[in-house]
């Protein structure tokens, strides 16, 4: 069965590309057919195994020898990303590394239908905190505001007179527009497939040009205070580029092995920052990324009911992001089983992002420990680059409807009006696993139906 849809692979990818040419079909936006939902079930596995539908791979990327990297070179700027922290409708982060000093940084940018470039300096500058043997390394980050929602803005990154390649990036939209969102995480100690999950990567954005982010669910690099792996790992993330150099912005999440300052000198948070924040994907979507490497009680816990409170009736997609799980496939639970579970219960969140466990993961609905189609889904853990563990896949929220696996994935997410779609992308391009979430207003009505039709059935 196995070798017969191995077959299926590739005569998949190979006939998407006679039929339109690689480099043609980017910018082609695909979306998947989402099927029928069951009633009384708010998820809905799809063809779970090795359903393959048009998701792409680049064609180019699988083959690829070797990688262009931007050189580290005096001023000459390098590892440039694009940071989402704060409401991307109107804000972005734009950052870069040189391995020399410099006096000068700024960063040219303009609408790109606009004829007139607007320049602005950066507004922190610093030498990444490094060990003796460290690589000498600087960043420079520079804050863009009062950007107009869902519009493409070319940029141009400039150190001491030296300029990058010109760019651009799209801010995300403010109304209720389909978005996708790309959610991985652990790229932390294989960097050759790190590499090809980046290129994957970008053809996705490429193919599908509604994807607005990556949302990293942390573990980056196996030691956080190494700054050569932290260097490899800037340097890799240029690959997320598309060939016509649209940049993918990052919304950075800590993990367990991202300690110490490099992380917020990397991502552009203030030095003692803690890492949690929420904004807007678009009109209709929150997603609030949170901090397992802090106390997740407390403050943290204060901060996620209020934002939980707040944005619920606002928001038909309610989503967190953050590291250690509270269902893992393999690990213990962290302490986000304790703080924060009743909060995403509380107010129905519509699905959390886990990382941390190295393989693929999605739970089915969960309130009050136990199936419940107007519980939370949980989708994990981590395949951007790092060993993939087995799934203690006999854990009771690891079985059907629930999904378990193992391989190098991103998962993508789908925001529509009335369904979430959630699909696994495995290296390659096949489509490991497909689920619809329905509103969460919808899921409480399916099972307040549900159980109103129970006496009945139990009268006949
Ligand atoms: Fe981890």
């Amino acid at each position: 069965m196995k070798a017969v849809n191995q077959q299926l692979a590739r005569a998949s990818i190979s006939g998407y590309r006679q039929a339109t040419g690689a480099p043609a079909a980017r910018g082609t936006e695909r979306v998947h057919s989402a099927g029928t939902i069951r009633r009384g079930f708010v998820v809905v596995p799809l063809a779970v195994l090795f359903m393959f539908s048009g998701v792409f791979f680049p064609a180019d990327a699988a083959a690829k020898e070797g990688v262009q990297l931007a050189p580290l070179e005096g001023a000459r700027p390098a590892q440039w990303r694009v940071i989402w922290t704060d409401d991307p409708a109107h804000r972005a982060t734009v950052s870069w590394n040189t391995a020399a000093p410099g006096k000068e940084h700024r960063v040219h940018f303009k609408a790109a239908e606009a004829g007139e470039w607007t320049v602005v300096e950066c507004d922190r500058n610093g030498r990444f905190t490094g060990r003796e043997d460290s690589p000498v390394l600087y960043y420079h980050h520079c804050r863009l505001t009062g950007l107009k929602p869902a519009t493409k803005y070319s940029l141009v990154m400039e150190s001491d007179g030296t300029k990058s390649p010109e760019f651009y990036f799209v801010t995300a939209p403010d109304d209720d527009r389909t978005v996708r969102l790309l959610f991985g995480g652990d790229s932390r100690s294989d960097r050759p497939m790190r590499q090809k999950m980046n290129q994957m990567l970008s053809g996705l954005l490429a193919d599908q040009p509604s994807i607005v982010a990556l949302a990293h669910g942390g573990d980056y690099i196996v030691n956080g205070y190494n700054l050569a792996q932290w260097s490899a790992w800037m340097s890799d993330h240029e690959l997320t580029a598309t060939a016509d150099g649209r940049l993918l912005p990052i919304v950075p999440t800590r993990g367990n092995h991202d300690f110490g300052p490099i992380f917020n000198e990397i991502f552009g948070f203030p030095q003692d920052d803690e890492n949690y924040y929420g904004f807007n994907l678009a009109g209709d979507v929150r997603l609030l990324t949170l901090n397992t490497e802090v106390s997740t009680a407390g403050e943290q816990a204060l901060w996620l009911e209020d934002e939980l409170a707040h944005w619920r009736p606002k928001c038909e997609w309610l989503l967190a992001q953050y590291h250690r799980p509270a269902f893992p496939a393999i690990k213990m639970p962290s302490s986000a089983k304790r703080d924060w579970v009743p909060l995403f219960e509380k107010f129905n969140v519509d699905v959390v992002l886990e990382a941390d466990g190295h393989n693929i993961k999605r739970t089915p609905p969960i309130r009050d420990g136990q199936v419940d189609s107007t519980g939370v889904v949980y989708l994990g853990e981590g395949g951007l680059g790092v060993k993939q563990r087995t799934p203690l896949s006999k854990r009771w929220f690891l079985q059907p409807p629930g999904f378990s696996s193992m391989g190098h994935h991103v998962q993508l997410l789908t925001f529509e009006k009335d369904r979430l779609t959630a699909q696994v992308i495995r290296y390659g391009g096949e489509v490991a696993d497909e689920s619809v979430i329905v509103p969460h207003e919808r899921r409480q009505a399916l099972a307040h139906a549900a159980s109103a039709r129970k006496p009945v059935a139990l009268e006949q």
